[in-house]
């Protein structure tokens, strides 16, 4: 039997068990077979949940770029590690080798070194969807930078919010990308976004859409006269386990977004091993995840997983509705691909546009489907699996969290019995649990309750970038000694996990964590807006979309109500991104209060989900009479 990779039920069970019992063990075996160190590890793990603290592989010296990249070119050179697939079906994709990425890699990490970044300064990468954003990520690993990379669909506010929650000395960027029918003029929100950031000294500028984009003295420089110059050698920075790797910031249900860190050794292990069983990934598979590389899934599950194995791993720019709903089955024709990852909103767009699409293509190199970031509904689920698995496809339902580093719940196909919207099992190393309100833990099976993790694995999150306070509060004070996901769960009677969806203020839209505090603040700008709250209410296709209920002022009466939510959600567009804009916007005269002056957002998501006729009891309110009003004009 081989550490590395489960291949039956039975050995799940073995492997799971001594993951539990002797968890040291089993991690170390899992990290001395299939890495490359530069010093092996004193310790295996150390851990505090009450600080919080965990340290995994400490003393072990390595750079996660030589694990990716360098040692495949003996065996792999030829191979293609990424397939980039470009937003123009006329536009032929590029295969670019592990030996040409290695290159091109290090090409770009001598440029970093030369325009002045080293170990540990932070780079932000706003890119969009195209090989330089994976290069740029390696490129930043390879000389020990701490890269933050943002979705390029976020607003300059948001850019510039992010940029300077963690002091970026540099940007990289392009002069604009290509998404569907739009060109998005990338280099503008960059500058716009930097005139409220002072650490930036350089902008790195990739040519995409060869567009005429002003170009700052002294800043801003066109990134490939400065490749043509660099040496294709770049010695790796010899890292610490535990040295930081990145920052990717998710949003909280208040307050600024968190910047999440993660390390290096434990990171590079957990999502290696999870890629390999998760997927089952055979030498000669091409596995495609939709995710943006902005997102958790993009790094773990598209650059550092799946090139610690040796894999190729497709890169697509465009969208799945351009240039028409057969866009991903025909790329998955066109590259014949083994595995395919992608989110339960998109399947729900692609189910409601007609077999003609689907049956247009040739989906039969499909092995393993894979779907991630909210709750799977039946329906989408029965659709995946007969229309495009055709029955045969074992579906992966992935559960986990910008935090988790890594796939923390999930099938292992072939091996796991899947069941419709569940999760099913944790992976090895993975131990959850369910605890009740009171903060007991629930035991046994056919239970539900909050989700918590009570021993670490190695891909968690160490702390929130310059605010540890923040990270122990957030996660580990809710169960003491325990971490504390945010979302709900059951545990049926065979011991699967269902995840229910998030018992806090975080609304997943489209896949997109989205906290309600953010957008709030974001209406409150609008000069006729007294106040807000948002909620969530059930979409066929997002999921979730977004709720506002908002108290004029005075002068906000006057005005055309169409008018003002087209403005207010333009503030929304401006201050967080167009993901985040509201679909319903009820302007109220109050909004229901306890005595104690907080929001009672239970009754407005009651109300929002059209289920009103049982609001519990309203008499304590601070202001009742409010909730009759808003039950009347609701949208
Ligand atoms: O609520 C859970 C939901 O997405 C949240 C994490 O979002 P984010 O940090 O953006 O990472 C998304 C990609 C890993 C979780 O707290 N979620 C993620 N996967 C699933 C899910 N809910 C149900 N089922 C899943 N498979």
């Amino acid at each position: 039997m081989s550490t590395f990779q489960i291949k039956n039920l039975e050995e799940y069970f073995q492997v799971y068990r001594k993951s539990v019992e002797t968890p040291e063990l089993f991690w170390a075996e899992v990290a001395e077979e299939h890495f490359l160190w530069h010093k092996r590890w004193d310790k295996v793990l150390s851990w505090d949940f009450s600080k919080p603290e965990v340290k995994w592989f400490e003393g072990a010296k390595l750079n996660i770029t030589e694990n990716c990249l360098d040692r495949h070119l003996l065996n792999r050179g030829d191979k293609t590690a990424i397939l980039f697939e470009p937003n123009d079906p006329n536009e032929p994709a590029q295969h670019i080798s592990y030996r040409e990425l290695y290159e091109r890699v290090n090409k770009f990490a001598n440029v970093l070194k030369a325009q002045g970044i080293g170990k540990g300064d932070r780079v932000c990468i706003y890119l969009p969807m195209i090989p330089e954003l994976a290069i740029s990520v390696l490129a930043c690993a390879r000389i020990g930078a701490i890269h933050s990379v943002v979705f390029a669909g976020f607003s300059s506010t948001a850019l510039a919010t992010r940029i300077n929650d963690s002091d970026c000395k540099m940007v990289i960027t392009s002069d604009g990308s290509y998404r569907g029918g739009k060109v998005i003029d990338l280099k503008t929100i960059v500058d716009e976004a930097l005139e409220e950031c002072s650490t930036v000294e350089t902008v790195l500028v990739v040519r995409r859409i060869q567009a005429e984009v002003p170009m700052k003295e002294g800043r801003d420089k066109w990134l490939q006269p400065l490749l043509d110059e660099a040496s294709s050698e770049c010695a790796a920075e010899v890292m610490d386990a535990e040295d930081p790797l990145f920052i990717l910031y998710t949003s909280g249900s208040t307050g600024r977004p968190k910047g999440m860190v993660h390390t290096t050794a434990g990171y590079m292990v957990y999502t290696a091993y999870t890629f390999k069983n998760v997927f089952q990934y055979e030498e000669d598979d091409i596995y495609w995840c939709t995710a943006d590389i902005g997102w958790i899934t993009g790094h773990s599950y598209i650059v550092y997983g799946p090139l610690a194995n040796g894999a190729t791993t497709l890169m697509f720019e465009g969208v799945p509705s351009y240039p028409d709903w057969g866009r991903f089955w025909q790329v998955v024709e066109k590259h014949k691909v083994t595995q395919f990852y992608t989110a339960p909103t998109a399947i729900r767009a692609l189910a409601r546009q007609g077999m003609e699409y689907v049956e247009k293509y040739d989906l039969s190199s499909l092995k393993i489907l894979g779907t991630v970031g909210e709750p799977i509904n039946d329906e989408a689920w029965h659709w995946y699996n007969n229309h495009i698995g055709k029955g045969r496809c074992p579906i992966v339902d992935t559960w986990w969290q910008t935090e988790t580093g890594g796939i923390l719940i999930s099938p292992i196909p072939f091996s796991t019995p899947t069941k419709p919207t569940f999760a099913t099992l944790p992976l090895p190393g993975v131990q959850p649990v369910l605890m009740d309100e009171e903060g007991r833990e629930v035991q046994g099976r056919s239970v539900s309750g909050r989700l918590a993790i009570k021993f670490p694995w190695p891909s968690m999150a160490r702390t929130i970038w310059g605010n540890h306070e923040r990270y122990r509060e957030t996660y580990f004070s809710a169960f003491p000694g325990k971490y504390f996901t945010g979302d709900g769960a059951l545990r049926d009677a065979e011991g699967y996990y269902r995840i229910t969806g998030r018992v806090d203020d975080v609304i997943i839209v489209s896949g997109h964590n989205l906290g309600t505090a953010p957008i709030e603040a974001a209406i409150n700008e609008h000069p006729v807006v007294a106040e807000s709250a948002i909620v969530g209410f059930p979409h066929e296709i997002k999921g979730n979309a977004l709720y506002g209920y908002v108290i004029l002022k005075p002068a906000g009466e006057e005005l055309d109500p169409n008018a003002l939510r087209k403005e207010i959600n333009a503030l929304i567009a401006g201050q967080i991104g167009p993901i985040a804009k509201l679909d319903k916007i009820q302007f109220v005269s109050g909004l229901p209060k306890t005595r104690s002056g907080k929001i009672m957002r239970r009754i407005l998501r009651k109300i929002a989900n059209n289920d009103f006729e049982n609001l519990g009891d309203i008499s304590t309110l601070l202001n009742p009479e409010v909730v009759e009003e808003i039950i009347k004009n609701r949208l």
